[in-house]
């Protein structure tokens, strides 16, 4: 069998890195502990659909359904789907083409997409609430006009001109669609209907592209850990292979791909803006033993120094204040430096 070059192997060696090698039994850095290993045969979770040409419908009584099933979605875990997103399938296609480009180069070469802090190419790391490695490799860009990240010339010279036109365009399109989400969700809060998209309109955002590739022993490992994001919004496109669990009643569920749609999760920050009205997503992906897995995350953020304060009418004498202000750049710098943070004290601990 042929060894995909994009998966460490004895060249990592000498830099103690552990070995993601489908072909063997796993490094004991991938085995999770019993109370964490997956499972897969988790029920499908319930999750709307949401129709996002209904905001511009004229129809009132459409609109206020669509904010109902958001909310209660919202509430729930934190997680729901959009359909006739406005975003292009070919450029979701062509993401899915880098992908595999730049996953399947050789490590060496991945290893020179390095960034800022916190951005560029990463195969392994203790995530933020893991006990274990994950099994998956990944490449962080930021999305913010005043930046130029170095990493991107990287990337331009390896891909050509091209990279960098279809980077901003996907970023773009996603950008655009999580504005008018956020139109939505404010309407499901009860806020005005640009409130939210005026709190996000300057924003400092993040495309991840997270590869899975498979894994002998599925059983012993998970793709990422249980987790929530620091962020705010999520929108996932993942391929048709699934792996994607949300904890919800105590219990795992399953989200299978669904072609045409897009995956919205709540994140962190936009829990605290709510002050805690809506839940952050608490979820974790498995692999397999068959196919490699993609998926693409755009990761909506308010402008570095924007203070995180939700609006005075979602504070209540029934539901007081939960989180403290912060800013965008002050939980950004904790998780860099891979400290969790309390948000109800926005203590870091590591
Ligand atoms: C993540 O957001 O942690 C990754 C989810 C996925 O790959 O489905
Ligand atoms: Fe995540």
């Amino acid at each position: 069998q042929k060894k995909p070059n994009s998966l460490l192997t004895s060249e990592a060696k000498n830099d103690q890195q552990p070995v993601l090698a489908p072909e063997s039994d796993i490094a004991s850095q991938f085995i999770w502990p019993d109370h964490e290993k997956p499972c897969f045969d988790a029920p499908e979770l319930e999750v709307p659909t949401i129709d996002m040409t209904v905001l511009s419908s004229g129809d009132p009584l459409a609109v206020s359904k669509a904010a109902e099933l958001v909310n209660e979605a919202c509430k729930k875990h934190g997680l729901f789907l959009v359909s006739n997103h406005g975003v292009d399938s070919g450029l979701l296609d062509r993401a899915h083409e880098y992908m595999n480009f730049f996953f399947g180069l050789q490590l060496s070469d991945k290893q020179k997409a390095k960034g800022e802090i916190g951005y560029g190419y990463t195969n392994s790391f203790v995530g933020r609430y893991s006990s274990k490695f994950p099994w998956m490799e990944s490449l962080t860009l930021r999305y913010c006009p005043d930046v130029q990240d170095i990493m991107v010339e990287y990337l331009v010279n390896k891909f050509g001109e091209d990279m960098r036109q279809f980077g901003y365009e996907y970023c773009e399109a996603m950008e655009k669609l999580s504005l008018r989400i956020m139109e939505l969700i404010g309407i499901s809060l009860g806020l005005e209907q640009s409130y939210l998209r005026d709190f996000f309109q300057e924003n400092d955002s993040i495309l991840r592209m997270d590869y899975y590739p498979p894994c002998k022993r599925p059983d012993l490992t998970l793709g990422v850990g249980p987790h929530s994001d620091p962020p705010s919004l999520t929108i996932l496109h993942q391929d048709l292979v699934g792996g994607l669990q949300v904890l919800t009643d105590g219990k795992w569920h399953s989200v299978t791909p669904i072609p045409g749609t897009l995956i919205i999760n709540i994140d962190d920050t936009f829990m605290a803006l709510s002050n805690g009205i809506y839940k952050s997503c608490l979820h974790r992906a498995v692999v397999n033993n068959q196919t490699a897995r993609k998926s693409l995350v755009f990761f909506l953020n308010p402008r570095m120094d924007k203070t995180v304060t939700p609006p005075a009418c979602l504070v209540t004498s029934k539901n007081p204040r939960k989180y403290p202000d912060f800013t965008w750049a002050t939980l950004l710098h904790f998780v860099h430096n891979h400290y969790r943070v309390d948000m109800k004290t926005m203590d870091a601990f590591s």
